[in-house]
């Protein structure tokens, strides 16, 4: 038994990397479905099938706990999975409410009700897919009163990113910065709210200027987890190490991977 951690392609990398240097001794499964990425252009039907396909996987390899290292399929799929599909002796954890806790000033797991937070204009960088559910602002208002949330979803960017093609990806990130400061001249915080986005982090906070608090989720979420699992050892596992599986080609992928890990990385096929 291991814990799995799952994205859509390579951008969960990013937090499984914050993952295994928090909780160096725990096993993981990685899990890219980079043979259907990106999710974020996709319907949310689409999104749905293609997680719980993935989760199922996750399962056959052992992994009670999945960490969907997603935004698009936390914000897509989620809700519907852990209301409707999830069997009781598993669970499906998403990356959205470490975040929101964080930017809400919250201890892990604070259920009183919504109050007045500092922060009151909050930029949103996410796909089109979770810009389109709101699963962000919903989650939120769960905790906090009077934030405006303005969103800007980032299409191409994934694709860039998994293609490898960075002078892409920092041209789309400055014109999607732009675009949004049309619409919210000066947020006081800005969240990258997609996994890949974290690769790119310097090139959003250079568009987004020295005043922009950045909230990036692969620390976050690793803690997060160190303090799920704290509460439930029984979901950490026996073995040791982690295993990547891909539904894409395992050349590329553990080529591209090696480069963003910065260490030798073998996928095998999921
Ligand atoms: N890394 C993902 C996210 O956090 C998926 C992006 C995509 O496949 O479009 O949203």
């Amino acid at each position: 038994m291991a814990v799995g951690i799952f994205d859509s392609g390579l951008g969960g990398l990013t937090v499984l990397d914050a993952i295994t240097k928090r909780l160096p001794d725990v096993p993981f499964v990685y899990l890219g479905d980079n043979a259907n990425a990106p999710y974020g252009v996709r319907s949310a039907e689409d999104i749905f099938d293609l997680t719980c396909a993935a989760t199922e996987r996750l399962w056959a390899e052992g992994c009670d706990l999945v960490i969907l290292a997603c935004n698009t399929a936390s914000a897509a799929a989620l809700k519907r999975m852990q209301e409707t599909w999830v069997p009781a002796d598993k669970r499906v954890l998403g990356v959205f409410v470490p975040l929101i806790e964080a930017l809400t000033e919250r201890q892990w797991g604070d259920n009183s009700p919504p109050r007045e937070v500092a922060v009151k204009h909050v930029a949103l960088f996410a796909t089109p897919a979770t810009v389109a559910s709101r699963a962000f602002q919903r989650e939120l208002a769960f905790r906090a009163i009077g934030v405006d949330v303005e969103a800007q979803p980032c299409g191409g960017l994934v694709d860039a990113i998994e293609q490898g093609d960075d002078i892409l990806a920092e041209a789309l990130i400055r014109s999607h910065v732009e675009a949004l400061k049309r619409r919210m001249p000066h947020p006081q915080s800005a969240i990258l709210g997609c996994t890949h986005y974290p690769l790119f982090e310097q090139t959003f906070r250079e568009a987004l200027g020295p005043t922009v608090k950045v909230f990036s989720q692969p620390d976050l979420v690793a803690e997060a987890l160190a303090d799920y699992l704290t509460r439930r050892p029984e979901f950490i596992g026996g073995g040791k190490g982690v295993k990547y599986l891909t539904t894409g080609d395992p050349a590329s992928v553990s080529n591209k991977a090696t480069q963003i890990l910065r260490k030798k990385v073998s996928f095998q096929t999921a």
